[in-house]
């Protein structure tokens, strides 16, 4: 499959499925507190994306996913179902929004402490997001995949953290996960070159343990072989002829 380079007009349609993402991550912050189930934090996001955007949670019925959004709890690295389980104080939670509206997808992801934050959760959510945001900063037309995926892998091993190489960032557009696979690990000079127009996120994964990946029996959570603690953050991004636009940049956010 082929990386499809987007033009003005579905790029101003990604600038709206992304602000859209946005704004879900701003309005869930503050439900995410102890007590709250994460069917809750579900129930409120499809209500919102459904009935105030007027737009579609695009991992409902995605090849069988049963709900609006991802909810991953402490050793979840993704894809975690939300359920009846309440939020109690110490716990990590990443929330995975994707959009769809006018047929084109925004996603993004941010990670949430309920109550008091243990120094490693603190640390390993802010290694996460440094590497996120560190391979925003190195997007231009002209550099490699590799390029990004060394320079992650490189800073969350610089922290003894590991990166989870069975899941990846990904072109988006029209569809949900299009062209090119955006590895988090890597060698420079290696992999798909960015040219304008080009629009695919970044989403590491970062573990405090080992890097390795298990499925549980529901056939979607992802969980850290050895239990440990798991955080990512991902944006959507769109190559400019200078650099980078963060298409799901929060109003609060500096990059
Ligand atoms: N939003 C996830 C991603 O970043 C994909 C979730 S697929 C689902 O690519 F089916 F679990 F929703
Ligand atoms: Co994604
Ligand atoms: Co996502």
């Amino acid at each position: 499959m082929a990386i499809i380079v987007k033009n003005e007009q579905q790029i101003e349609k990604m600038r709206v499925a992304g602000k859209l993402t946005a704004d879900v991550l701003e309005m869930i912050a503050p439900h995410v507190k102890r007590g709250v189930t994460t069917d809750q934090l579900n129930q409120i996001c499809h209500d919102f994306i459904v009935n105030e955007q007027k737009a579609i949670p695009a991992p409902l019925n995605y090849h069988g996913f049963p709900k609006s959004i991802c909810t991953s709890l402490n050793h979840v690295i993704c894809h975690g179902i939300p359920c009846d389980k309440k939020l109690k104080d110490g716990d990590i939670i990443n929330i995975d929004i994707t959009v769809i509206k006018d047929g084109f997808h925004g996603d993004s992801s941010a990670m949430f402490f309920v109550g008091k934050r243990s120094i490693l959760a603190e640390r390993l959510a802010q290694n996460a997001l440094e590497c996120l945001y560190l391979g925003i900063k190195m997007v231009k037309p002209g550099i490699h995949l590799g390029d990004i995926g060394h320079a992650i892998e490189t800073h969350a091993h610089k922290a003894r953290f590991s990166v989870v190489q069975e899941y990846c960032g990904h072109g988006i557009g029209e569809g949900f996960h299009e062209d090119p696979q955006v590895l988090h690990y890597g060698k420079p000079g290696t992999g798909p070159i960015l040219k304008k127009g080009m629009t695919f996120t970044i989403e590491p994964m970062i573990n405090a343990g080992k890097r390795h990946s298990r499925v549980l029996q529901d056939d979607w959570t992802v969980v850290t072989k050895d239990k440990s603690l798991s955080a990512q953050w991902e944006h959507t991004l769109l190559v400019t002829d200078t650099g980078v636009e963060v298409l799901t940049q929060r109003s609060d956010e500096v990059i």
